[in-house]
């Protein structure tokens, strides 16, 4: 079927882009050009999203029969979207968890006991929610919204799982936050979430769906010790408590990556799975993901910086060097 990927170039939307290939779709991607090519095969179409005629231009009478949409964080762009691709069979859309008024900190239960934004602020979370509601009424049934946890994988460009395996690897003492090792966390393959999104398109999928790992995959400390099996490092962990760590001025999520305070990380982490897990939606061995954005990363991984401004995350050497002295 004729496939379009809104994205497709940079990370989860290339492997969607993928996936669709291999499917044996006609695919096509839409994007302004600067974040790269997509995949062999793909007819990469040009425009910025957030102009109304970009897409009925570039489009140019090749009519979409199904849609994944992995770059809508504006208004304009849900509206430009809604306006253009409502009569699409199948259109999966990415959206977040910040799509809900409750999270952070959460915990999210099912997708219909939860309430999303429905104000008019120009921020992710809103503006998330606003695109699954103008698109949603547009397309009408087959618009599924795919409410994204954490996405790790090879052409992860926004480095933060990246970041812990590039300090694990560089070995000795790592700061690792006390109470934060056997907190549970759940994490989703992009590739797993990108093979999933067009079997989504594809059934014509209706509705809303919390897309991440199964709650309690794994613990962040057991996400740690995969960095260090899978690049053989003789890194020692140098557990520091949460206290010393915020009066030190580490910032949660952005020096330590994936690490939150305790109060914030049980609710925040404790995610309702259940339809994810009933519509299909695969979780890969954890050890294969990390093993895999390793190899990318020493391969040809980087430059690692986020499209969306999103500060770099990782801890300055000055302030690790504060924290190991004395322990
Ligand atoms: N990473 C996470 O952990 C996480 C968690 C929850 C949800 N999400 C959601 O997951 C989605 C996937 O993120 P990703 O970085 O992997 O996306 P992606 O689709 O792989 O990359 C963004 C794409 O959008 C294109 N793009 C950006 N601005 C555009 C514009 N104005 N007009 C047309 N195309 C534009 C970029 O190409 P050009 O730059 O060439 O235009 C690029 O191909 C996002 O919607 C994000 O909100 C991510």
């Amino acid at each position: 079927m004729r496939l379009l990927v809104l994205g497709g170039t940079h990370f989860l939307g290339r492997h969607v882009a993928t996936a669709a290939l291999e499917r044996g779709h006609d695919v096509a991607t839409f994007t302004r050009g600067v974040s790269g090519e997509p995949p062999e095969g793909a007819r990469a179409l040009h425009g910025d999203r957030n102009d109304p005629d970009a897409l009925p231009a570039a489009l140019d009478g090749w009519a979409p029969e199904l849609v994944v949409d992995t770059s809508c964080r504006t208004r304009a762009a849900a509206r430009n979207a809604a306006a253009a691709l409502g009569d699409v069979a199948g259109y999966a859309f990415v959206s977040s968890l910040n799509a809900y008024r409750n999270w952070p900190p959460g915990p999210v239960g099912k997708e219909e006991d939860e309430a999303t934004w429905s104000t008019e602020d120009d921020d992710y979370g809103p503006n998330k929610a606003f695109a699954e509601r103008e698109i949603g009424s547009a397309v009408g049934t087959g618009f599924l919204t795919a409410r994204a946890g954490l996405i790790i994988g090879p052409h992860d460009y926004v480095y933060r799982l990246g970041w812990w395996l590039d300090r694990i690897a560089r070995g000795g003492r790592v700061v690792v936050p006390a109470e934060g090792l056997a907190q549970p966390i759940a994490l989703v393959d992009a590739r797993d979430l990108a093979g999933w999104l067009v079997d989504m398109a594809e059934r014509g999928e209706t509705g809303a769906v919390n897309a991440t790992g199964p709650n309690g995959m794994t613990t962040f400390g057991g996400l740690l010790d995969l960095c260090r099996d899978v690049t053989g490092s003789d890194a020692e962990w140098v557990p520091v408590p949460e206290a010393d760590l915020l009066d030190a001025g580490v910032e949660e999520w952005v020096h330590l990556p994936l690490w939150l305070r305790a109060a914030d990380a049980g609710p925040g982490w404790d995610i309702d799975t259940t339809r994810a897990r009933s519509l299909g939606l695969p979780s890969r061995p954890l050890a294969e993901s990390v093993a895999d954005t390793w190899a990318w990363q020493t391969a040809d991984g980087g430059p690692f910086v986020s499209p969306f401004g999103s500060p770099q995350p990782g801890l300055p050497v000055e302030l690790e060097e504060r924290l190991l002295a004395g322990r």
